[in-house]
């Protein structure tokens, strides 16, 4: 169980090779940002992604070490945020600090004001399914699953959190 002081953190541009450093694998780099182009050792591409106005990122610090990255897309004229690009440390992973990692990011949905959290994962990514799943995230419906991948790289289940409506 993850335990002790946690905290998220602004991101800061010189974390960037630390989290790089625990994509491990080309599955990995594909289930985290949806790219082939593994190993990934360029750090500008925090830069790209941060260019985007929509996108704020946030790493995650348990007992002053830093062991998590995520971000949270909010676009003005949608109801809802998503959470993207999250990322435990290797050594870190399976002991409940993704499923607190998105606890923490959903927290922030909702002080902004947002009713809905969406993250979209891999089939194939059971890990992740099921840590947001005990931090309350449920799947959407086949249909509203089927329109939400059709324009996607790769098919993804959807998940939801709903603060106004939990969905039990
Ligand atoms: C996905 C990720 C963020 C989850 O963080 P984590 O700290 O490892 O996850 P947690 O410890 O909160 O939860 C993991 C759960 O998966 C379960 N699990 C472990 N291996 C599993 C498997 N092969 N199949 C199904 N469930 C599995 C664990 O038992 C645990 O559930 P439990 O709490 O009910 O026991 C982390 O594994 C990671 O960084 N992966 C690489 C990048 C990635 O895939 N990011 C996700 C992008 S959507």
């Amino acid at each position: 169980m993850a335990d002790g002081s946690t905290a998220l953190q602004p991101f800061q541009m010189s974390s960037a090779p630390i989290i790089l450093s625990w994509i491990e694998s080309a599955e990995e780099l594909w289930n985290w940002t949806a790219r082939k182009d593994f190993p990934l050792q360029n750090v500008d591409v925090f830069s790209e992604w941060h260019a985007d106005p929509d996108v704020t990122p946030w790493e995650y610090i348990v007992e002053g070490e830093l062991i998590g990255y995520g971000e949270l897309w909010c676009k003005p004229d949608e109801p809802w945020a998503e959470l993207g690009r999250i990322v435990i440390a290797p050594s870190r992973r399976g002991g409940g600090h993704g499923r607190s990692l998105v606890r923490a990011l959903i927290d922030r949905v909702q002080q902004r004001g947002f009713p809905e959290a969406w993250v979209r994962v891999r089939a194939e990514n059971h890990v992740a399914l099921a840590s947001y799943s005990k931090a309350g995230f449920v799947r959407v419906s086949v249909d509203c699953e089927a329109e939400l991948n059709a324009n996607q790289p790769t098919p993804y289940v959807w998940l939801r959190h709903n603060f106004v409506n939990p969905v039990t």
